[in-house]
């Protein structure tokens, strides 16, 4: 049966809008992610997901996955509490509340890691780990952004950019109560989370593809030497990150890393489309119904305003998935409460539903409360996003 009609037929009776994640897709997914990584553990990346249910699916899946990347250290204590351990906060946090209650789970046995690039980073942690008489791991964020003379290709997020700073902060975190390194994360943002296959870009697509590999090299020399340096300045590092989504390939094959992280290929959401080194099927979106048809080949639904975060671009716009062949109409986008859709097949009428995909995999999670779970022709699941669970991080 044709996709449309088999969502259509599943998901009929449900109050629109609403948001659904394919399991078979999902599967998928999770198998294609798997093989690329080979044998290297892989770290799911929560903010891409943003549903407990889905964590452990994903967990449960494989004895490959090893633990969450969390991207605020209350989450990171939310999920402690609800049973998950080996917790990577990715992103520094100075938010006391977080900070606190995540140190009360590291307290009770959890293992949970602390990110880290500025000695103020470290320091938070270790005050508050100190009252608590808890020993608090931290991780080092190593920024793996290169300078070109005309162009900056990556992102600006550590201050930790060699084997220097890195050993010279680890001087300073070595001498702090109460902490103490354990890992080293370099996430390759200009190659694991940009596109080299974007339609209507073929210029744009071949020297992205040059630059990425022109980077690779420079990305493992200083992961690598970053990680020998401060191993021998005496830190006992044991977790090496890298990469997502985007690098699975180069990541893996650096040999100082341990993990690699992935998150967004497992919904695929529509940015994901657009890589050469592989294809994930769509496997998560959000329904919109049809309520208006005020001209022959233009059918208007109810919201649908759900635009992805970054720079404002068409690319970060819901695309329409299903039925085949609409588009979004050029002077309206994605509305905040109606959206027009062009389309030029038979068969759409007002109460239809339409699928669409979000260009982000974990922002869809925000706009709704549950995720319905398609198995084969039928819901199998309800589960909650975190907006349903009352949780929202940021
Ligand atoms: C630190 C870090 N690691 C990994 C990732 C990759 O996540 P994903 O696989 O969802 O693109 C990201 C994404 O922004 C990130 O910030």
């Amino acid at each position: 049966m044709d996709l449309y009609f088999r969502y259509k037929s599943a998901f009929s009776g449900l109050s629109q809008p609403f948001a659904w994640v394919d399991m078979e897709q999902l599967d998928h997914n999770i198998a294609l992610h798997l093989k690329r990584a080979r044998s290297m553990p892989i770290r799911i990346a929560s903010k891409s997901i943003r549903s407990v249910a889905i964590l452990r699916y994903l967990l449960n899946a494989s004895a490959q996955m090893q633990g969450i990347m969390c991207y605020h250290p209350a989450e990171a204590a939310w999920l402690a509490s609800l049973g998950f351990d080996d917790l990577l906060v990715a992103y520094p946090s100075l938010d006391t509340h977080g900070l606190n209650a995540a140190l009360d789970q590291a307290a009770q046995g959890k293992t949970i890691y602390f990110m880290v690039d500025l000695p103020a980073h470290a320091q938070a942690i270790s005050d508050l780990a100190r009252q608590k008489n808890v020993t608090a791991l931290l991780c080092l964020d190593l920024d793996m952004s290169i300078q070109y003379p005309f162009l900056y290709f990556g992102v600006h997020r550590s201050a930790v950019r060699n084997a220097e700073d890195a050993v010279a902060l680890y001087k300073k975190i070595r001498a702090m109560p109460n902490v103490e390194l354990r890992g080293v994360m370099g996430y390759e943002a200009q190659i694991a989370g940009l596109g080299d296959k974007v339609p209507d870009q073929k210029l744009k697509n071949t020297a992205i593809k040059m630059l990425k590999q022109n980077a690779i090299p420079k990305i493992e020399s200083r992961r690598t030497s970053t990680v020998l340096a401060l191993r021998a300045a005496g830190a006992d590092i044991q977790l090496v990150n890298g990469g997502g989504t985007g690098s699975v390939e180069s990541t893996i094959a650096e040999p100082s890393v341990t993990e690699v992280t992935v998150g967004s290929g497992f919904y695929c959401s529509h940015l994901f489309d657009n890589y050469e080194a592989f294809s994930a099927r769509p496997a998560a979106g959000f329904s919109l119904q049809v309520t208006r048809h005020p001209r022959t080949h233009i059918l208007t639904c109810n919201g649908g305003g759900y635009v992805a975060s970054g720079t404002a671009e068409k690319l970060k716009l819901p695309k329409p998935y299903l039925p085949t062949g609409m588009t979004l109409d050029a002077n309206e986008g994605a509305g905040e409460v109606q959206t027009p859709v062009h389309f030029h097949g038979p068969g759409l009428h007002t109460g239809d539903p339409v699928f669409f995909r979000h260009a982000k995999a974990g922002e869809l999670c925000e706009r709704f409360n549950t995720l319905y779970l398609l198995r084969g022709t039928a819901i199998e699941e309800r589960v909650c996003t975190y907006r349903g669970d009352g949780q929202v991080f940021m």
